[in-house]
Order: C-alpha cells, then sequence, then structure tokens
C-alpha cells in the first residue's frame, strides 16, 4: 500500500515541473503549464481505470462506474493550478490522493454503489484572472459570465484564454453538473497552518472554511519631480498607501481571529526620481465569522478614505472575489472523522482560514475535507512539504471513508 504514497509523491514531484516560469511552479489557469499537467493527469486517470474528460473551463474528470447504472455520484479532488512561485503540493495533493484511492478500487476489481469524480478543477488561485474558483463555479452552476470579459496581465480575456486552451466559452454553461444531487464533495489537502503538526497528528477534518474579501484600492495623487517638489507640497501615492498597509495591519492584529493582507501593491509611473502619482494594492480580509469580517473591511476603507483626504489624495475601491464561510456537512464530516478513527488516528477537526473549491461546491452538494499535516504549515511557499507517511494515511483514511460511504 505505501507503493500508492510513494507515488502520489512522484507525480507531485512531475506536476511540480508544469511551470510558466524558469526555476519556480507558477502554473495559471488555462496556461500551457496547464496544458502539460493535464498530459500527465489524463495518463494516470485512465491507467487507474476512469474514463477521462475535459470541460469547457478547464477542468479535468476522470468517472469511475458504479456497480449499477443509474447511482449516484461522489466527487473527489482539487484544483491543480497553482499561485507564484508556489508549492508543489497545494492542490495537486488531493487530486493525486483521490486518484490513487479509486486506483485501489480498480485495482481490487471493485465497485461501489455509487459513481466517482475525480476532479482537477482549473483554477481555484484565481492568479490569472483575479476571480477564485473558476473551475468548481462551472462545475456548481455558480459560473458569472461577465467574467469572461475579465482580462489578464497581457491584456487577453478570460473568453479567449478559454479558447485558447481549447474550451468553448460558450458552453460553460453545459459544465454544470446536471445528473442529480451528487452523493457529495471531498477534498483532501495540506493544511497549510501549523495545527496538526503542533499535535503530531498526520491528518484531521475541517469543520468550517473561512469566508474572505478581497478588494482592490486606487491612491491617486500627483506624480511630480523628487528633486523640486517640497515635502509639504506632495501628494504622494505611496506614502498614502504605505500608511494604509501599516493601518491594515494594526487593524488584524487589534482582532482576534481576523487575518489581513495586501499582498499586491502596484506603484506609478516607478521611477526613482519621481514622485508616486497612483497605487493600486490589494487587500485580503479574512474572519470565520462573516459579520466581523464585513466590520472590519468597512473599517479599513473608511481609514483609506481618512488618509488619502488628509494626503489631499483620492482612493477609489472595488471588491475582486468574495465568500461567505462554509461550514462543512456534519454527515460527511462525521464519517471522515470515523474513517481516521477506525484507522488509529485522532481525528482532529479544524477550521481552514484558506478558501477551497469546496466553498464552491458546497453549493452544489454536501462538503468535506480531510486536511494532510505539512511541514511548519508553510503554504504558497515552495518550502510546501509533506512526509510519504503522512499521505499514505490519508490515502487509507480516504479509501476507509469510501467504505463506510458504501455500506450507508
Ligand atoms: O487564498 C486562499 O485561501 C486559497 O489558497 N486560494
Ligand atoms: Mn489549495
Ligand atoms: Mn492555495
Amino acid at each position: 500500500m505505501g507503493r500508492d504514497a510513494a507515488t502520489v509523491m512522484q507525480r507531485c514531484d512531475v506536476l511540480g515541473t508544469c511551470s510558466e516560469d524558469q526555476g519556480r511552479l507558477t502554473r495559471p489557469f488555462a496556461s500551457d503549464a496547464m496544458r502539460r499537467a493535464h498530459d500527465y493527469v489524463f495518463t494516470w486517470m485512465r491507467e487507474a481505470g476512469l474514463t477521462v474528460r475535459r470541460d469547457s473551463v478547464g477542468n479535468v474528470l476522470g468517472r469511475y462506474e458504479a456497480a449499477t447504472a443509474q447511482s449516484r455520484t461522489l466527487f473527489l479532488g482539487s484544483h491543480l493550478d497553482s499561485v507564484r512561485d508556489a508549492g508543489k503540493y497545494d492542490g495537486p495533493l488531493g487530486v493525486l490522493v483521490a486518484l490513487a484511492a479509486v486506483q485501489r478500487l480498480n485495482e481490487s476489481g471493485s465497485r461501489l454503489p455509487f459513481a466517482i469524480e475525480v476532479v482537477a478543477f482549473a483554477d481555484e488561485e484565481g492568479l490569472r484572472y483575479g476571480t477564485s474558483y473558476l473551475g468548481s463555479r462551472a462545475l456548481a452552476g455558480a459560473f458569472d459570465p461577465a467574467d469572461l470579459d475579465r482580462v489578464d496581465a497581457k491584456g487577453i480575456t478570460m473568453a479567449q484564454a478559454i479558447r485558447d486552451f481549447g474550451g468553448d466559452p460558450r458552453g460553460l454553461a453545459d459544465d454544470r453538473w446536471n445528473s442529480g444531487r451528487p452523493l457529495g464533495y471531498c477534498e483532501v489537502h495540506i493544511e497549510q497552518g501549523p495545527a496538526l503538526e503542533a499535535r503530531n497528528l498526520p491528518v484531521g477534518v475541517v469543520s468550517t472554511i473561512t469566508g474572505f474579501s478581497r478588494w482592490g484600492l486606487t491612491f491617486t495623487g500627483e506624480a511630480a519631480h523628487a528633486g523640486t517638489m517640497p515635502m509639504d507640497r506632495r501628494r504622494d501615492a505611496l506614502a498614502a498607501a504605505a500608511e494604509f498597509v501599516l493601518a491594515v495591519e494594526a487593524e488584524a492584529r487589534a482582532t482576534a481571529g481576523l487575518v489581513a493582507t495586501v499582498g499586491q501593491l502596484a506603484v506609478s509611473p516607478g521611477a526613482p526620481n519621481v514622485v508616486p502619482g497612483g497605487v493600486v494594492l490589494s487587500l485580503d480580509l479574512r474572519h470565520h465569522d462573516d459579520a466581523v469580517r464585513v466590520e472590519h473591511l468597512q473599517r479599513l476603507l473608511q481609514i483609506a478614505q481618512h488618509v488619502a483626504k488628509r494626503r489631499g489624495l483620492s482612493v477609489a475601491s472595488q471588491v475582486i472575489d468574495q465568500e461567505d464561510s462554509v461550514p462543512c456537512s456534519p454527515r460527511l464530516t462525521a464519517l471522515l472523522a470515523e474513517a481516521a478513527q477506525e484507522l488509529g488516528h485522532l481525528a482532529l477537526q479544524l477550521p481552514s482560514g484558506a478558501g477551497h473549491d469546496a466553498v464552491i461546491m458546497a453549493r452544489l452538494t454536501d462538503v468535506a475535507m480531510l486536511f494532510v499535516r505539512c511541514k511548519g504549515g508553510s503554504s504558497h511557499n515552495p518550502a510546501e512539504s509533506v512526509t510519504e507517511d503522512d499521505v499514505a494515511v490519508a490515502i487509507d483514511v480516504l479509501s476507509h471513508f469510501l467504505e463506510l460511504l458504501a455500506k450507508q
């Protein structure tokens, strides 16, 4: 059985080479790097006995039929896209652990009273177009057609990117699952936090997936000569933005459970001898209580206005992406916990501070998530790592979860 975990680790290494950047892992939605990753996943899914298809938005779905036709379907999987300079387990581990569990069924000639679809989602991170969950939104029927007009850093619209990738933006409505309510969706994912490692646990089950607010703010001042414009007459957009960034940090540090991040900041015109006239920055805000998140979002947007006004600038803000917290299904989560416990593991329940495709799949069906310990809780960082032993536990727990579900 350990062979399965070794295979998953090797395959994570292989997918880790499918990058659009030299020397680091960056695999955006509908990119050539994604196409190379799909080539591998298609092959591995077929070897595992699945029938494989790619939908219009660019999800890869491998189907393992039930013992009898007309059965319900259980979804497993995770995403294949990455952030910039990513680790190689965030996403692919969930796809490959799911595939390993189905491969075990296939190799033992087992068929369950439900079909299984292993999904490799096209875009969870939103790196290329700013909106998260494009793949799961298409499957769950929650895709916003207006997003097709979004343009990437090269000015390519999402619609064009989908066409270039071989999909048909007009066919996105057909990506929607329309074969009855699925039995559920179970996603295996690295924890991306320190809780399991702190308790020396290989796996845990997720109670709630934290919601988020992702906004864009534009500070507009006045570009000026760095050598001649007196300090008291400047409308320096970067100085204003810097004051705001520190206010964001202070707000989160002062509020229990609130995390806030300015991850992107672009300065214009961006010359060393020009006082910055403009700054565009991102704001990512999260709290497990949606009301608290929204309250502090409003406060921070007010602070931005006050900072700008005091400095003689203007500031505009717009929502980029926003999702409320999603509780995992008590039914499926209890079964996942039972599977872990029957294999001798404490099934710690813990919230997810990270977003996952399960957030969107919860609109379609019951969802559950299994977390896998990761070293130092590190993620969205090339240092991201898991152990083969923990991956073996995850495959065993997911396999046992399928057995328990089949007996229900
Ligand atoms: O940002 C997140 O929480 C996820 O990694 N997309
Ligand atoms: Mn992820
Ligand atoms: Mn991620």
